[in-house]
């Protein structure tokens, strides 16, 4: 896909007489698609042209003919779908000389946001709910030198106070609010159709705040009015049993999930994820923790595809409405983050052989081998 992709750019670049080495990121990749001018610095870390896989166990299991492909967008700089996004928050932040950036995070937006802020030599708040981000993403934040403010809250409360820290003070917000965040992230449809020529029938994705899925709904019409597509997909958003806002049309207060980076409870694109489920004519379903738990340990043990857990809910989602697949569909799940970002979980929920103690000697290494 990453060599479509670079043909297709080559060709584009090779007009203007510019060679092409490498994927320069996808604000170049897809210039024309958004919204930049000649003034926009370009604060990029080679996000995008995330591979899209073809998951042959589900296609075995669900049947029918289908063929379901994870677009991993864990493989990106920061690992997740976050840094398509901050790449256009970011450096439209800097095209208006913002010197600072905030945001509210359950982990991924903090690692991303921290990530692109310092390429762009700002400072970086994040505010998150204590004790409910995953260690990988706690410790990108740090390494990246953000400003972490771990509140006695969730999210939820936490994005109300970056919304109003933002109206008051000189700091950019960079939250799905944001409009360039959804921009940027619209990508992942284009790279999606460029891949297979026309949009799949189902996309299924986790929903949190919602953005993602409409950003993705953005992509997809976009390409379609271009007559690049022919079709639309039905958008299938999936949220976790104990955080369903969306699902249950009411804002829940206290919203728990082993997958915490969807512990959503009022999502702030509500409204847009509204009109996408019913545009696209899809479903928005919730799926258990441990329906959750069930394809994360499918994908990692039988397809070798690490995700983390909530991206592992698009998946779970789809298993879930397998009797409402149509034959010979094309589907898609997003595996919106890596599964190294919450190892926790993953020492925790697997099925793996793991014997410690064993003597250094090559007969008792053979025999633990059952040899
Ligand atoms: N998957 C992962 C791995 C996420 O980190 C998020 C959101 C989602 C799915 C849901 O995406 O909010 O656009 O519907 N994470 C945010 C964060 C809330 O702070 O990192 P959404």
């Amino acid at each position: 896909m990453v060599n479509q992709l670079l043909q297709k750019l080559s060709k584009k670049i090779n007009n203007k007489n510019k060679t092409f080495k490498q994927w320069p990121g996808l604000i170049q990749a897809y210039e024309k698609w958004l919204p930049i001018n000649k003034n926009t610095p370009i604060i990029t870390l080679q996000e995008g042209a995330t591979p899209l896989i073809e998951l042959e166990s589900i296609n075995k299991l669900i049947g029918k003919n289908v063929k379901v492909y994870a677009k991993y967008d864990g493989l990106n700089p920061t690992g997740s779908f976050k840094d398509r996004g901050m790449t256009m928050a970011i450096s439209k932040a800097k095209e208006n000389n913002c010197e600072a950036v905030i945001c509210a995070s359950t982990g991924n937006t903090s690692a991303s946001a921290a990530a692109y802020a310092k390429r762009g030599n700002m400072r970086c708040y994040v505010l998150i709910p204590d004790g409910y981000v995953a260690q990988g993403k706690l410790a990108q934040a740090l390494v990246y030198g953000a400003e972490i403010l771990a509140i006695k809250g969730n999210f939820d409360k936490a994005l109300k106070i970056v919304q109003e820290i933002a109206k008051n003070y000189p700091v950019t917000l960079v939250n799905s609010v944001n409009p360039y965040r959804l921009q940027g992230q619209k990508t992942a449809a284009f790279e999606i159709i460029d891949s297979l020529n026309e949009a799949p029938d189902w996309l299924c994705i986790p929903m949190g705040n919602a953005g993602n899925i409409s950003a993705y709904w953005m992509g997809f019409n976009e390409y379609y009015k271009a007559g690049i597509s022919k079709k639309l997909p039905k958008m299938m958003g999936f949220q976790a049993k104990g955080s369903a806002p969306l699902v249950l049309n009411k804002t829940i207060e206290n919203p728990e999930t082993i997958a915490t980076a969807i512990r959503i409870g009022n999502p702030v694109n509500r409204e847009k994820a509204i009109e996408v489920n019913k545009n696209s004519n899809g479903k928005f379903i919730s799926v258990t923790d441990e329906e959750i738990i069930n394809a994360y340990k499918l994908l990692g043990s039988k397809e070798g595809i690490f995700c983390e857990p909530a991206s592992a809910a698009s998946v779970a989602g789809l298993i879930k409405l397998k009797e409402y697949v149509v034959e010979n569909s094309k589907i898609v799940c997003v595996l919106t983050g890596n599964g190294l970002k919450d190892p926790d979980c993953a020492i925790k929920n697997n099925d793996s052989i793991f014997k410690s103690g064993i003597d250094p000697s090559i007969e008792i290494v053979a025999k633990n081998m059952g040899f």
